[in-house]
């Protein structure tokens, strides 16, 4: 196993409608193998005490797919939710999701809300899902805060990064370490942009229902062996 760990993996769980079509299967059928394997690199990452997970399960371009795909996704999202608050409440995973959640059906918000309540506590591991999510339309959401706020107080001070960064959906969340995008793309597609500055970025052709437990600690190797500068030489780390 890799020597050193990230604190925070985030994942971009793609190629599920490619990886059905070459076999045949229907897309939705891909979404439905992508689940089981988001919830084995759960099992996995908090197995190995990883701190945070956060899962890229629908972006905010994800609305203008077909809805039957929409519908599905959301489906399983709720099935997905309800039928693991039991687990994630014993094994102390604390749920929490990013992004504009409001656009959501009903149903799926009250049982998000339902199991960001039950698991608050949870110590071992916190699981952040993605959702109606758009980095793009995160920021701006944050510079908005902060226009409110300093009309608000009459006064226009200059902010600071950790400012900022604390009027965005993972305020309460460390950056991630290492990022990690199946099926062969190599874009951020609007995941995350301002909390990837200084990432790892790991990439794989393997499709997302093909990703596994092995590609995991792979992609942990690759990672151990990065040296992480932040802006400084060898030297002086
Ligand atoms: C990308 O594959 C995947 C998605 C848009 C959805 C990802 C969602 C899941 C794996 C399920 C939700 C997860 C949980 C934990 C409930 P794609 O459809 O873009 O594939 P393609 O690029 O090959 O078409």
């Amino acid at each position: 196993m890799a020597s050193q760990l990230p604190q925070h993996i985030a994942i971009i769980m793609d190629g599920n409608g490619r990886w059905a079509k070459s076999k045949g299967l229907p897309r939705l059928e891909g979404h439905r193998v992508g689940v089981e394997i988001a919830e084995e690199m759960i099992t996995a990452v908090h197995e190995l005490q990883i701190p945070f997970l956060t899962l890229y399960a629908f972006s905010e371009e994800n609305w203008n797919r077909p809805t039957e795909e929409v519908d599905t996704l959301m489906g399983l999202l709720e099935i997905f939710l309800k039928t693991r608050q039991e687990k994630m409440i014993n094994k102390g995973i604390r749920f929490r999701t990013i992004g504009d959640i409001s656009k959501l059906p009903a149903s799926v918000q009250s049982t998000i809300a339902e199991t960001v309540s039950i698991t608050k506590d949870g110590q071992q591991m916190t699981l952040i899902l993605a959702l109606s999510y758009g980095s793009r339309d995160e920021i701006v959401g944050a510079v908005n805060k902060i226009v409110q706020r300093t009309s608000d107080v009459g006064h226009r001070g200059e902010i600071t990064e950790q400012e900022f960064a604390k009027c965005l959906d993972t305020a309460d969340f460390p950056d991630p370490d290492l990022l990690i995008r199946t099926s062969g793309e190599y874009r951020l597609s609007n995941y995350l942009l301002w909390q990837l500055a200084y990432t790892e970025l790991y990439f794989t052709k393997t499709m997302w229902p093909d990703f596994s437990a092995q590609e995991l600690s792979k992609a942990l190797e690759e990672y151990s062996k990065r040296e992480r500068r932040f802006g400084k030489i060898s030297e002086q780390l």
